[in-house]
This record gives C-alpha cells, structure tokens and sequence, in this order.
C-alpha cells in the first residue's frame, strides 16, 4: 500500500510517499481502506519537534530519541472496513466508520487496523468521509472539558476559537448550555459566529485579560493565556483549561491550587469511544459539524503539512485518499462553512 512515511525529523520535505507492507487485521482487529485522514497540529509537532516550552526532551523520549519511532503520521482516519480478524464481532465488512488512532499515528496510509474495542465508530450517514475523519481530535477537547470536573456552563471563553480544537470547542461548550466568548483575529470573527459564539473577540483590537470580563472557565488553545496572564480573568472557583502550555505553567498547577480557589487543569487527552460516540450522536442530530478548512491530495501532503506549520489552520486540513474530480480536491474556502453552520444551530 501507499504510506507517507517519515525517517527523520524536520519541515515538510521529511515527508515521502513510499510503498510499504500492507498490514493485515488480527484476530480481534478490523483493516479499513481510508477515504480520508487529516493533518492535525499534533502532526506539525511529531513531524518537526516544535513543541512547547520544556517538552523538547520529553517529546524525543517518546516519539523516538534520534529519529521517530513511528514512521507513518496521522491519527484521524475515516474509511470502510475492508476486512475482519476471526474473533471480530461488533463491525462487518463494508461499514463506514471514523477512527481516532491517538498516540500511535499510523493514518496517513491508504490501509490502517484498528482493534474492534479501540477508538472506532461507525460514521454518521450524514457526513461525508472528510467531515468524519475531521471529527476525532476534537474528543480531546470535551474531555479536557469533562476532566475540568466543572459542568460546562456559564461563562467560557475560548482562546484560540478559528483553530482545530477551537472551532469544536466553541460547538461543545454552546451545545452544553456556556455563553461562549471566542478570541481570534479579524479575519475570522464571522467565522467564530457562525458556530454560535455569543461574543467574539477581536484579539488585534481588544486584550480579553484587560477588558474587566470574568469566566467561569478560560480555554487556552494558543499558549497565550497562562495563568500569570488571565487568572485575573476568572470567576473564583474558576477553571483554566490549557490545551497547550509550556512546562513551567503545569508545573505552577498545584501553587495555584493551593493559594486560590481557582485551578488550572492540562494533560494528555485519553482515547475513549464513548466520546466518539456522542461526537457521532450530535454530528447525527446536526448538532455538531467539524469545519473544514482546505482539502489536499495525499501527494499534496507536504503542502498540507506547510499550511498547518502556520499555526493559522481555520478548524481542520483534510487529506482526501478518494478519487474526485480536479476541482473537488482542490483546496476550498471555509466560507462555504458558515452555510453548514447555520443548519447547525
Ligand atoms: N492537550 C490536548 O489534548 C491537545 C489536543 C489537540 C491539540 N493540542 C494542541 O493545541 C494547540 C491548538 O491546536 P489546533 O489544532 O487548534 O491549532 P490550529 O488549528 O493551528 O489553531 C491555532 C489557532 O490559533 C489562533 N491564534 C493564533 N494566535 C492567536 C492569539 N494570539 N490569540 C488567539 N488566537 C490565536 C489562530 O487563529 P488566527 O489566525 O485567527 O490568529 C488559529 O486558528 C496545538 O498547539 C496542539 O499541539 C492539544
């Protein structure tokens, strides 16, 4: 089968489409023929080891010390099962399913198993299989809200709310009842609208941390919101939820505990499939959409990669592995998302 496969770390150029094993499903496994895959900022990190402050090291320690131990990228998938191990019994062959391989990549790839109890859902009738594959990553997100042990209501603001994790985030908190705040640049103000957000902050024009507003929780997807910067922007009791943060601001997490009544929570986000299942849930009941920011060829990857190293991605970059028409596969504009949003809320 095609994979693209990386050896070494650094900029997209690592990148190299090559002709590896087809893998095989074990006794408990499925073998789905991907349609669809993504490229996330996760990606951008294991690819070029940019990562937050104090994680170089770690990060090396686990994706591989010298090169990466896991060649192939890409953790979201959405494709049809194609085959079945012996002792599988909850999918059959052809179902259409949305998978989240989390840590272990391996989705940019026209062929990925998955175990039958892993992260794999059968997809809603009502996405295509790029808005499936596009679904995953977000699961992180409403974990981090559940992890936060505070129901999602009230005031929250969402740093970051254009982005991948963002522009799930903003849906989520609104469907769990929040009045929404999003912060981004002018450019996707009516963007951050068109998911729900009650109020959208132009961060080019106004400093959230300085406008007298208080949350009951502030989400933090840029690393720009550490608590040295926008505790005094929370409600006591109030909670901080870094989705990315350097290591000094987890480290400051218990300090903050212990001298206030307010908390900052991070961490990695676990693999749950009951979380793939309520996202499938709402998805189905037009509660919830990914947005899709561009679409790329899986020979286009590099350029896909090159685009999400910009740290500027609206939602999601989607790698389409279907055959489709020139213009199809072309890159489309987010503006036919606010369309697809209307019908949301
Ligand atoms: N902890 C976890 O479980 C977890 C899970 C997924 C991702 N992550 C991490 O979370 C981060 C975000 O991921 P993502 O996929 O959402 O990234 P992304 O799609 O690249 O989005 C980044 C967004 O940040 C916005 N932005 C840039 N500067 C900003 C500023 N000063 N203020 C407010 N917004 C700003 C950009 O919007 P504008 O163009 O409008 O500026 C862009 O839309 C990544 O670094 C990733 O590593 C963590």
């Amino acid at each position: 089968m095609k994979a693209i496969v990386y050896t070494k770390y650094g900029p997209p150029d690592v990148l190299q489409l090559k002709e590896v094993e087809k893998p095989a499903p074990g006794g408990k496994e499925v073998l789905i023929r991907i349609h669809a895959t993504t490229v996330t900022s996760a990606d951008w990190r294991a690819r070029s080891l940019a990562m937050p402050v104090g994680f170089g090291f770690i990060a090396r320690l686990v994706l591989g010390v010298l090169r990466p131990r896991q060649s192939i990228l890409g953790s979201e998938l959405a494709g049809v099962i194609e085959s079945v191990g012996e002792d599988v019994n909850k999918f059959k062959v052809g179902d259409q399913v949305f998978a989240f391989s989390g840590a272990r990549m391996g989705c940019h790839a026209e062929y990925k198993c998955m175990p039958e109890d892993g992260a794999v859902v059968l997809k809603p009738a009502n996405l295509t299989y790029d808005e499936a594959a596009a679904i995953s990553l977000v699961e992180q997100q409403r974990w981090i809200f559940q992890k936060s042990k505070t129901s999602v209501r009230g005031k929250v603001l969402i740093n970051g709310a254009s982005g991948g994790v963002g522009t799930a985030a903003v849906q989520l908190a609104r469907h769990f009842g929040a009045n929404v705040t999003g912060v981004c640049s002018t450019a996707n103000v009516e963007l951050v609208r068109s998911l729900g957000a009650n109020h959208v902050i132009d961060y080019t024009k106004e400093d959230f941390t300085e406008n007298g507003e208080i949350y009951d929780i502030i989400v933090d997807t840029v690393g720009t919101a550490p608590f040295s910067r926008s505790g005094g922007s929370l409600k006591e009791r109030g909670r901080l939820l870094l989705v990315l943060g350097g290591l000094p601001d987890i480290l400051w997490m218990p300090w903050v505990s212990m001298t206030s009544s307010k908390k900052v929570i991070a961490g990695p986000a676990a693999e749950r499939v009951e979380d793939l299942r309520f996202l499938a849930k709402l998805a189905e009941e037009g509660k919830f959409k990914p947005v899709i920011d561009r679409r790329y060829s899986f020979e286009q990857i590099a350029e896909a990669h090159s685009y999400v190293d910009t740290g500027r991605k609206k939602g999601n970059v989607v790698i389409t592995l279907e055959r489709r028409n020139k213009t199809e596969t072309h890159a489309m504009s987010i503006f036919q998302g606010p369309n697809i949003f209307t019908q949301v809320f």
